[in-house]
């Protein structure tokens, strides 16, 4: 059973999205914690609902950026998170966070990455003029939105779409990318070659997931 450590800052569906597909026996981890940066976060509304353990470690409670990284990394390890989940978690982790759990840290982000990296991603798509976008579920480095990625999923972008739409249409993907590159950590099958990414006996060249789904 694979630890894992969720970092969410508001909504969090994709930490339903988890909760649901551990609860279903489709993915084989535990939440050993949710760490949000923001005691208001719907994310903390699911955890209550199915007796999940959460905490809140703001920023300005820290006096410096350093500091409250530290005091994430001391939860997550306490907890023997072994997969740090960023779920919606709208901080940048810095490097000297990311040393404790190398590569062992994962994000979703609304675009094809390198495409639409920062904030309002499917809206930068829309703007742009893209005709596809999609999600990604990336390796977290010290880059922001461009790590190594483990897995993408593309959605069509249509003339009438807003961010909203789209974001939308998007979000039904994430759900399920993000689970399933969970289970591929519990599976030990991710293997990762400087920024080249394999699922091992992962099934690969089919839309609109690459690699496919196997849990969905
Ligand atoms: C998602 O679109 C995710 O890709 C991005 O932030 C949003 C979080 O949504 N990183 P939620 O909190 O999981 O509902």
């Amino acid at each position: 059973m694979l630890k894992i450590g969720v970092l969410v800052s508001g909504r969090g569906s994709n930490l339903q999205a988890i909760i649901d597909s551990i609860e279903a026996g489709k993915v084989n981890a535990k939440i050993e914690i949710v760490v949000s940066d923001n005691p208001k976060a719907l994310a903390l509304e699911r955890c209550r609902k199915h007796g999940i353990p959460y905490t809140t470690i703001e920023q300005k409670n820290h006096s410096s950026r350093k500091a409250f990284e530290e005091a994430i990394v001391k939860v997550l390890k306490e907890k023997g998170v072994e997969l740090v989940v960023l779920a919606g978690f709208m901080r940048i982790l810095s490097g000297h966070f990311l040393k404790h759990f190398p590569n062992r840290v994962i994000n979703i982000h609304p675009s094809l990455i390198p495409a639409f990296q920062g904030l309002h991603a499917q809206e930068q798509a829309v703007k742009f003029g893209a005709k596809f976008s999609g999600c990604t579920v990336h390796i977290v480095d010290e880059s922001v939105d461009a790590g190594p990625v483990i897995v993408q999923a593309v959605v069509p972008v249509l003339p009438e779409d807003t961010g909203e739409t789209l974001a939308e249409r998007i979000l039904k993907w994430e759900h399920k990318i993000l689970p399933q590159t969970i289970q591929w950590f519990a599976e030990n099958r991710i293997k990762i070659d400087g920024r080249k990414v394999i699922v091992e006996g992962a099934k690969y060249g089919e839309l609109p997931v690459n690699p496919a789904l196997e849990i969905f």
